[in-house]
């Protein structure tokens, strides 16, 4: 075996701080602040928002997340995911430390320190630092995070013009880990490089009996030619707090006469290919209507008014509802 001459330097703390802060001048990021149960504290620099190598959520992927929008200053249906986010913990046997209530303050306290007032704010739960076991290590405290951020941004294109996805290759998750938001993203992952690659926005599982299942950060609903509402059952999927909120939303479409009904059940890929309306939802993307599916148009190939009736519903929701919480900046 030969070795090369190639020196590595032994790295002190001010040596590792200079590292970071030059990654994070190569790579600009939005990140506007972080709180860490870990340091006990909000950070604002990037280069201080960082976690242990050793913490179970970054080598094994123990841990859980959960995305929260800010808008306008407030913070958009936080009981919801912090619902979910408590299901994901339970499902991963993950110790929750603080409080649903102290969590809460946490987030909008990390909130008001990053001075954004739009974008998106997502949190972690992991099960800590100590070992490079599998199980948790022995004495290891569970950490909590929270990011205040940008948000993610879609192209312009997909709300004037609409989306166009493909059926993926990757196998969907199973129900139990599909309905479960951990940090496990690694068929998400792919599926949307796949998309990319392929030369289209984003991607669809179907699950093993040709129902649809989900897109890789969003849910996916569908208007039949009977003027129905179908979402698929959120017993393989994630629950989308997006969707489940829609689907109260949409019964104000039901009294227009814009819907004959609403409902939540299985969705044989070919009734979906047959639909005059095909959507993603999610707390980023918000509603925006797909009109290609692999190389099929969907509809008449344009947004249709359901998605556009149903996007100014959300919005407004997100305006003007119980369901803001002000951030005391
Ligand atoms: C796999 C998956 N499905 C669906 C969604 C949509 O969920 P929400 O509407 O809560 O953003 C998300 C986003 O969190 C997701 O990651």
């Amino acid at each position: 075996m030969t070795v090369t001459h190639l020196t590595i330097p032994v790295l002190n703390a001010d040596h590792v701080l200079a590292r970071f802060k030059e990654l994070r001048s190569k790579q600009p990021v939005s990140y506007a602040a972080f709180y860490s149960s870990q340091l006990g504290g909000i950070v604002t620099d990037p280069a201080l928002m960082v976690l242990p190598f050793d913490d179970h959520m970054v080598h094994r992927g123990h841990g859980i997340f959960d995305t929260a929008g800010l808008i306008n200053g407030k913070i958009y249906d936080l009981e919801a995911h912090l619902d979910r986010f408590l299901l994901s913990a339970e499902r991963s046997k993950l110790k929750v430390v603080p409080s649903r209530h102290e969590m809460r303050d946490i987030i909008v306290k990390t909130t008001a320190v990053s001075g954004r007032r739009d974008g998106a704010i997502r949190y972690w739960l992991s099960s800590g630092p100590g070992s490079l076991e599998l199980t948790p290590a022995a004495g290891s405290e569970p950490g909590f995070f929270v990011m205040v951020f940008a948000g993610l941004v879609y192209p312009e294109r997909w709300a004037t013009q609409g989306a166009r996805v493909m059926t993926t290759t990757y196998p969907i998750k199973a129900p139990a880990y599909a309905i479960t938001k951990a940090t496990n993203y690694l068929p998400n992952v792919l599926m949307q490089m796949e998309a990319k690659e392929l030369g289209f926005d984003t991607g669809v599982f179907i699950d093993g009996d040709g129902h649809v299942g989900e897109g890789s950060n969003m849910n996916v609903a569908f208007v039949t030619k009977h003027a129905i509402l179908v979402h698929p059952k959120f017993d393989h999927i994630l629950a989308g707090c997006t969707s489940l909120r829609l689907l109260e939303l949409a019964k104000v479409l039901c009294d227009q006469g814009l819907l004959k009904a609403i409902e939540v059940r299985d969705v044989p890929v070919a009734e979906a290919r047959a639909s005059r309306e095909m959507l993603l939802t999610g707390s980023s993307v918000k509603v925006v209507s797909i009109v290609q599916w692999d190389d099929q148009v969907i509809g008449d190939g344009k947004p249709g008014p359901i998605a556009k009736a149903l996007l100014r519903l959300l919005e407004e929701d997100m305006r003007n509802s119980d369901r803001l919480i002000d951030v005391p900046y």
